[in-house]
């Protein structure tokens, strides 16, 4: 069998797009699964009109045209030129949730990926959320390309892009597909390794996969004249600086593959699925809390990243889903969650991906598969089969916003309890408590709003407890200790409390706050939290 997992395992790329809302994201999806040919025509989804969430928009393609799709995994075959020949790649594309829902599980959806895949707009370059998802992979060691979108339409040079990246976040992109034409004149790349020129034509709508004719630099500088001239001469400026691919520094996070692209127009999609296939990493083991390494050929093992429970009715529509770490994957058996050492059947399991959810049964190392009726899973939990492995525990990510929450009224004490310790250990958000405030007014933190919004209406639908959230006037957090607490505590602008894990975090009014007491008092103990491990 191991040998069968080992042929899977190198054959698969599991990655999340990270990007701020509206730089693309969507429409990259549905390209590159036009391009792994699952889809005829992208316009049949991507309508002009009533544009849905990507959620509904991958349901839908999933219907229309019965490819592997689920809200959280998007899976798909490609066969590419660095793929075995003859064997296609199996490409997992897990979804980052975004916009409006933006939470602590965008964070999380990140320790289920090998790589990622930085989406920029061309003409508003990093943006916020982009740079919140990029810390994370940065901490985390996860490989990142980067992705210029849009280039169809106005925005900046090639070389404003990559100083504003390696400036604002340390990170050197050494492009391997350079665009002819400025941003809003978009001809083709040069694919700097080859020399060669890759010239796309446009098709009505960006409709169809874009026909491509690869020609020589002799061609290329005939037909485009200047431009291709400007884009070789950049590209050497670029090499000259030592901004050329080198495999060892991408995977150590140093540096970034980076691709021009339109995936409204298609242009640069099919560059970015051979660019996955090539360089980013098949799934790895995994280190245990002991420090082991579960190879990915051992027996069946997987952590569960994300739980999604249903607002509206009863623990049985909880999903859990998990990524495989090492070993196969079949449906029907029976693991043990290392959590509590009991077992989980996996009989109701649902394949999230595959043709008919009903008939997929087996998954591999780095796929993602969907836990019905998961009520005692957690994100960051362990599932194995045979010998027994636990994982070390997801990070909580650094909250931004925080409120308090309280019962309307004081009769549903215990309930109310319940309901704070399940969607605790859910990690729906963080709960934070001090001896001013007491059990009944709990202070959540939580990585976007949305988190607030989901506890209010499960404390309602699961455990008939109304409630009321309020917003603190705290804006951001560090990790402090007991000995620097009371000295906090003191501080105007400032409290103190345990999180359920046991860290102690001091809230801010505001940076400024924050700096003059570092200022103030360098002795206290003041971690920033980011993805802290
Ligand atoms: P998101 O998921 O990251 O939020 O972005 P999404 O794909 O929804 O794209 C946001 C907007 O940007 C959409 O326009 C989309 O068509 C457009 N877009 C995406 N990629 C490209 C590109 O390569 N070039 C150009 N010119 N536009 C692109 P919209 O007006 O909001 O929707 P629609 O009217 O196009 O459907």
């Amino acid at each position: 069998m191991s040998s069968d997992v080992a042929t899977e395992v190198k054959r698969r790329r599991t990655f999340a797009i990270i990007s701020h809302p509206d730089a693309g994201k969507s429409t990259m999806t549905e390209a590159l699964a036009l391009h792994a040919r699952m889809i005829s025509e992208a316009g049949a989804i991507h309508g002009k009109a009533g544009r849905k969430s990507t959620v509904s928009d991958w349901m839908e393609m999933e219907k229309a045209r019965g490819i592997s799709v689920s809200s959280t995994a998007l899976q798909f075959n490609y066969l590419a030129e660095h793929s075995e020949p003859g064997i296609p790649s199996v490409i997992n594309l897990v979804d980052t949730p975004g916009h409006a829902d933006f939470s602590e599980d965008t964070y999380r959806v990140l320790t289920a990926v090998d790589a990622a895949v930085m989406l920029i707009d061309a003409a508003k370059g990093l943006e916020p959320q982009t740079l919140k998802l990029f810390q994370v992979c940065r901490h985390r060691g996860i490989p990142v390309i980067t992705v210029i979108n849009k280039w169809d339409r106005p925005g900046q040079t090639p070389l404003e892009l990559i100083d504003e990246i390696s400036e604002r976040i340390g990170l050197t992109p050494t492009p391997l597909f350079f665009p002819v034409g400025i941003a809003g004149d978009f001809r083709g790349l040069l694919d700097r390794r080859t020399g060669e020129y890759v010239h796309f034509t446009r098709t009505a709508g960006g409709a169809k996969i874009a026909p491509e004719e690869i020609m020589s630099a002799d061609d290329a500088a005939a037909r485009e004249g200047d431009e291709w001239t400007a884009a070789v001469e950049e590209s050497e400026l670029l090499s000259e600086m030592g901004q050329d691919h080198d495999q060892e520094m991408f995977l150590a996070g140093q540096t970034s593959p980076m691709i021009f692209a339109s995936a409204m127009l298609n242009f640069g999609v099919r560059q970015l699925l051979e660019v996955l296939v090539e360089l980013a990493p098949p799934p790895a083991g995994r280190v245990d809390i002991e420090g082991n390494e579960r190879p990915v050929t051992d027996p069946f093992s997987a952590v569960v990243f994300k739980v999604q429970a249903g607002m509206d009715s009863s623990h049985r529509d909880r999903l859990a889903y998990m990524r495989i770490v090492s070993g196969e994957f079949e449906r029907g058996m029976v693991v043990t969650h290392a959590q509590t050492g009991k077992p989980f059947a996996t009989k109701y399991a649902q394949a999230v991906f595959g043709r008919d959810r009903s008939t997929v049964d087996t998954a591999y190392p780095g796929d993602v598969v969907g836990l019905v009726n998961a009520t005692a899973l957690a994100p960051g939990d362990t599932l194995f089969d045979g010998p027994k492995v636990q994982f070390p525990p997801i990070p909580s990510f650094a909250p931004e916003h925080f409120s308090t929450l309280r019962a309307t009224t004081a009769d549903k004490y215990k309930q109310f309890r319940k309901a704070m310790d399940q969607l605790d250990s859910e990690g729906v958000v963080q709960v934070l408590r001090n001896d001013t405030r007491g059990d009944m007014s709990p202070v959540l933190a939580a990585v976007g709003p949305m988190q607030f919004e989901v506890v209010t209406a499960r404390m309602k639908a699961e455990f008939n407890v109304d409630t009321i959230i309020e917003p603190l006037g705290y804006t951001l957090a560090r990790r402090t200790d007991a000995e620097s607490a009371p000295e906090l505590d003191r501080q105007r602008g400032v409290e103190v409390f345990t999180r359920t894990d046991g860290a102690v975090l001091a809230l801010f009014s505001d940076k400024w706050r924050l700096q003059y007491i570092e200022k103030e008092h360098p002795d206290l103990t003041l971690q920033p939290l980011v993805a802290a491990a």
